[in-house]
C-alpha cells in the first residue's frame, strides 16, 4: 500500500513526521509531495498510490484520471470544495474529510481578526473593545460554535443563525438564535461567517446584507472567498465609511477594496486559519488513521460520496 501526502501548503513537519508513523506502523509506503506548483506535478505523484492526503489541493479530473491505483482520498480539514466529488465516485474512490480537526485554530483567527481590526490593525489610533458587542455567528458548525464560546468568555453577546442545526441546541450553549439572516445581520457588530462554498452560498454575502449591519460593523470571513459577492461588498465599504471586513482569504479585487477601505480592510497574505501545528497535528494524524481503518477494517465514517 503507498500512501501520498499532497500539499501545496506544507503540514508542520511534527505533523509529517506522525502521519509517517501511521502509516509506517500499517506496513505502508509513504511519499510527499510539497510545496508543488501545477497539477502536472500532482498528477504525476498520484500515479502509484492508494490513498492520498490533501488539504486545500485540488483534486481535479485530470488527477483522478492520473491516480490509477486510487482507493481513497482524505482531505485533511472541514471544506471540501477542493475535491472533485463526482469524477472520485465515477473513479470509484472514496473521499473524506476530518470535520472538527483543525475547528479551534480557525476560531483562535476569528477571534484574533476582531480583536486586531477594532484596534485599526495595530496603528496607533484609538480603537475599540470587543467586549459588549454583538458577535453574529453564521453557521453554527465546529468552527462556529467554538468562536461563539470564546467570544462568550470575552464577554461578546452571541446570536447564530443556522437553520441545520436546532435552535434549542444553540441556545443550550447560551447563544441567541436568530430567525433569519437579516435579523443576524441586523443585530451583528461582528458576523463571523462559517459557511461551506457551494452553490447555494457562492456569491450570497453581498450589499443586501452588509447594508444592514449597524453602525461601525464588522464581517469577518475565515470561510471561503467565494462566498462574498466582492463587487457588492467593494461598493457598500465606499458607500458606508464605517463598515469593515477582515479575511482569512484575500479579495479578487484586493486592491480596490484596500484603496477604498485602508484600515478598515485586512486579508491575511495567506490563508493562516488551520495553519498551527496543534490542527495540522489534528487533521494530519486523523487523516491517516482513516485511511488505514479504511484499509484495514472498511471503515468508512467521514467518506463524503459513497
Ligand atoms: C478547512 O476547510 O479545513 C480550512 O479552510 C483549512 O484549509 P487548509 O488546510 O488548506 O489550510
Amino acid at each position: 500500500m503507498k500512501a501520498l501526502i499532497a500539499t501545496q501548503k506544507p503540514f508542520a513537519a511534527v505533523a509529517v513526521e506522525g502521519i509517517k508513523k501511521i502509516f509506517a506502523e500499517a506496513g505502508y509506503e509513504v511519499a510527499v509531495l510539497e510545496k508543488y506548483e501545477t497539477e502536472a506535478e500532482f498528477c504525476e505523484a498520484v500515479k502509484d498510490v492508494d490513498a492520498v492526503i490533501v488539504r486545500s489541493d485540488k483534486v481535479t479530473k485530470a488527477v483522478v484520471a492520473a491516480a490509477k491505483n486510487l482507493k481513497i482520498v482524505v482531505r485533511a480539514g472541514a471544506g471540501y470544495d477542493n475535491l472533485d466529488l463526482e469524477a472520485l465516485k465515477a473513479a470509484g474512490v472514496i473521499a473524506m474529510n476530518t470535520p472538527g480537526q483543525n475547528a479551534n485554530a480557525v476560531a483562535e483567527l476569528a477571534i484574533a481578526m476582531m480583536i486586531y481590526i477594532s484596534r485599526g490593525c495595530f496603528t496607533p489610533a484609538t480603537g475599540c473593545e470587543i467586549m459588549g458587542k454583538t458577535l453574529g455567528i453564521q453557521a453554527y458548525g465546529n468552527v462556529g460554535k467554538r468562536v461563539a464560546d470564546k467570544a462568550k468568555a470575552l464577554g461578546m453577546k452571541v446570536i447564530a443563525f443556522d437553520p441545520f442545526v436546532p435552535a434549542e441546541a444553540i441556545q443550550a450553549d447560551g447563544v441567541a438564535v436568530a430567525k433569519d439572516l437579516d435579523e443576524l445581520y441586523s443585530k451583528s457588530d461582528f458576523l463571523s461567517l462559517h459557511i461551506p462554498a457551494i452553490p447555494a452560498t457562492i456569491g450570497s454575502i453581498g450589499a443586501n446584507l452588509l447594508s444592514k449591519m449597524p453602525k461601525g460593523a464588522c464581517l469577518v470571513n475565515t470561510a471561503r472567498q467565494e462566498v462574498i459577492n466582492e463587487p457588492e461588498l467593494a461598493n457598500i465599504l465606499a458607500e458606508r465609511t464605517d463598515l469593515k471586513y477582515i479575511t482569512d482569504v484575500a479579495p479578487a479585487n484586493i486592491e480596490e477594496i484596500k484603496a477604498i477601505a485602508g484600515t478598515r480592510f485586512f486579508a491575511t497574505p495567506k490563508k493562516m486559519g488551520a495553519q498551527t501545528a496543534e490542527a495540522n497535528i489534528n487533521a494530519g494524524l486523523a487523516a491517516a488513521r482513516q485511511i488505514v481503518a479504511f484499509f484495514e477494517e472498511g471503515c468508512t465514517r467521514f467518506a463524503l460520496n459513497k
